[in-house]
């Protein structure tokens, strides 16, 4: 009888799709994925370390696991948490069996057998750089509607608070006609979405290039997706707004498959604030890249995210980011407590900002944020969007669930029938501060057609 896998994703997308390859390469040694940790005989964790908070939920996580997992099960630890903590686990977590670092994950199969051969922990956090990119068969992954594609991996913008280029390694990128192959697989699999992946998108192309490929920037592969994949939905994150410009605005100006939602984390609206995390650009430079999105005929919706309480962050800096939230008026906005993240330049300083502090400006940012996020989701209210539906919602298993082209969450109710993975046309009818309500008014299988709406 076959083995079973319980596998548990903590952390972005790039966790989720490493988590799809884990689940595929142990596949095909004979695991099936199960639901239940009960009868599991391989118990994986895929950890986040970009925030304190998350890296603890693993320690925490497997404290409760101890009594829970099967006796005689194995307990592996993956992802960021597993790259650059091995040490701590191996000290503070006797149980675990295996730690798989994040460039390691096609040695699964090998590691089980060390650890059952020699019955000691098997690890392995090498940085192989070259060998991080599996192929991934699209029948082998999980979720029906929407599939992620890395594109290139690491970063080398060593942001003083980010643990990402330790924990992913340095920049590298795929050949684009992998990923054109795999994008058109996709599609032909029935997926009207995918999300390209990657810390640093912009810098697709400039790192070290993993598989042979002619050289192409990210607005160049954008392009050759949109013109040859024939899919009708492309969305990436992440943007780095020091290396978001004009050439990529303009591919994506001139292709409707190309998703009107850009994700453009600021992480702080004061000059000195964004030189101490060394982000690579001004205030004044971020307002200017807000200002050419605004002035494009298409309608983006504008994302970011926002550390608050970095070291020596003032009440004026604190103003400053305020005042860019208010200027970039996001759609959708994250924001997060600055936590020192061992290893970082950061980290070094005192964590001086007292932590009421941290939580009065995250609420104060937040009730300002949720204000206008509010506001831009009623101008929704009339219009009609069209939803790639994603499948019953959570809150309320009447209505269906999906997102816009501009990432907006839509909730509408749901007619008899299985709609997962199918486009719809959705009217909006009401706004909240997270999501919007509204009615199917058509369906749209297969290609989104010439001049039907597609914001
Ligand atoms: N503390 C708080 N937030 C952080 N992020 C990354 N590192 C830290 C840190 N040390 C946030 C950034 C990033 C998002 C994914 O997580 O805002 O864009
Ligand atoms: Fe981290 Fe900065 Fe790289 Fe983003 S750009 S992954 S925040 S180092």
């Amino acid at each position: 009888m076959g083995k079973k896998l319980f596998i548990e994703t903590f952390g972005c997308q790039m966790n989720v799709l490493d988590s799809e390859v884990a689940c595929a390469t142990l596949k095909r040694i004979g695991y099936e994925v199960t639901p239940d940790l009960r009868e599991a005989d391989l118990v994986l964790l895929n950890t986040c370390a970009v925030r304190e908070k998350a890296s603890d939920k693993v320690f925490t996580r497997i404290g409760s696991l101890r009594n829970a997992r099967k006796p005689g099960s194995l307990l592996g630890v993956m992802g960021c948490v597993a790259q650059g903590e091995s040490g701590r686990i191996l000290e503070g977590a006797p149980e675990v069996d295996l730690i798989i670092g994040t460039q390691s994950l096609h040695k699964l199969p090998d590691l089980i057998e060390q650890r059952e051969k020699r019955g000691e922990p098997a690890v392995d956090v090498r940085m192989h750089n070259r060998a991080s990119f599996n192929g991934i068969s699209p029948a082998e992954r999980k979720r029906q509607n929407v599939a992620f594609v890395t594109i290139m991996e690491g970063c080398d913008k060593f942001c003083t608070f980010c643990i990402v280029p330790f924990t992913r390694g340095r920049e590298r990128s795929r050949s684009p006609w992998r990923i054109l192959e795999e994008v058109i697989a996709l599609h032909r699999a029935g997926y009207q979405e995918v999300q390209l992946l990657g810390q640093n998108v912009n810098s697709y192309g400039k790192g070290e290039r993993l598989e042979d490929g002619t050289s192409l920037s990210f607005a160049g592969l954008l392009e050759l997706l949109a013109k040859e994949s024939g899919i009708p939905r492309i969305k990436y994150t992440t943007s780095h707004p020091a290396d978001f410009g004009p050439s990529i605005l303009s591919v994506m100006n001139r292709h409707e498959s190309l998703c009107n939602w850009i994700h453009l984390p600021p992480q702080s609206g004061s000059d000195r604030i964004l030189a101490a995390m060394n982000r690579g650009y001004t205030r004044d430079e971020y307002f200017r890249k807000v200002d050419q999105i605004r002035a494009s005929h298409r309608d983006y919706s504008l994302t970011g995210d926002i550390i608050v309480g970095f070291p020596g962050e003032s009440d004026e800096d604190f103003i400053a980011t305020v005042d860019l939230v208010q200027y970039a008026q996001f759609d959708a906005l994250y924001i997060f407590k600055y936590s020192a993240r061992p290893g970082t330049v950061a980290a070094k300083r005192p964590d001086d900002i007292p932590e009421p502090v941290k939580l009065e400006r995250l609420q104060e940012l937040d009730r300002i944020h949720r204000e206008i996020q509010r506001r831009r989701n009623e101008r929704c209210v009339g219009k009609v969007y069209r939803i790639l539906v994603e499948g019953r919602s959570a809150k309320k298993s009447d209505d269906l669930t999906g997102h816009t082209a501009c990432n907006r969450v839509v909730n509408f109710p749901a007619p008899a029938g299985d709609w997962a993975g199918r486009l719809v046309d959705v009217r909006i009818t009401e706004a909240y501060a997270h999501s919007l309500f509204g009615k199917i008014e058509s369906v749209h299988d297969g290609e989104a057609k010439q001049g039907a709406p597609w914001t």
